[in-house]
């Protein structure tokens, strides 16, 4: 297997959060305009494995999703500079992360429960995690489980200050220069 590129600019950037805080929309319309590869992990888990993510999980288990995230993730170690958006659990295996990081850097898209919640809406029925009874205690859950996970990401972005437009520019931006901290304008 090839070795990972220098950390910086040329290497992955993996944008991490919690369901519905827009990482696939953010890392798509970013990829493109840095003309560069964008994969979202659970489009092409979907698309291997034949079923969605929600059938995945009734089906198979989320061991075997887990399973899938992981040899995806080992898959693109070694693969030219993209922009990846794994689902929200992704953050959770910390052996996948490592596979990546560095020299990839991690960007945190960071909102409350209850703004991704309502950005969500009728998409949490696609969410196996999250389309039982009580979806806000299943989040709260899950945030905070994962929280410092999260936060160890090297940039957060704040989707609650930074309006889409400047999300896409700061990715952009991201995966052509180094850089870390939190972006707020
Ligand atoms: C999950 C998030 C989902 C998907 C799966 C599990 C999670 O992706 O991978 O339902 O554990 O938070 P999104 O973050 O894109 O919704």
């Amino acid at each position: 297997m090839a070795a990972p590129a220098a950390e910086g600019a040329g290497a992955h950037v993996v944008l991490v959060g919690l369901p519905g805080v827009g990482k696939s929309t953010v890392g798509r319309a970013a990829a493109e305009r840095a003309r560069l590869p964008f994969i979202d992990f659970d489009e092409e888990i979907e698309r291997r494995e034949g079923r969605s993510v929600a059938r995945i999980f009734a089906e198979l288990g989320e061991p075997h999703f887990r399973a899938a995230e992981r040899a995806l993730t080992a898959e693109l170690r070694a693969a030219p500079p993209a922009v990846l958006a794994p689902g929200g659990g992704w953050i959770e295996n910390a052996d996948a992360v490592r596979l990546l990081r560095p020299p990839a850097r991690l960007v945190y898209l960071r909102a409350s429960t209850a703004t991704v919640l309502r950005r969500l809406g009728a998409g949490r029925a696609e969410r196996p995690l999250l389309s039982g009874p009580d979806p806000a205690a299943a989040i709260e859950r899950l945030f905070e489980r994962r929280r410092p996970a999260y936060e160890s990401a090297d940039v957060t972005l704040d989707t609650e200050i930074l309006g889409i437009e400047k999300l896409i520019d700061a990715v952009v931006q991201l995966v052509t220069v180094r850089g870390a901290g939190y972006v707020t304008g």
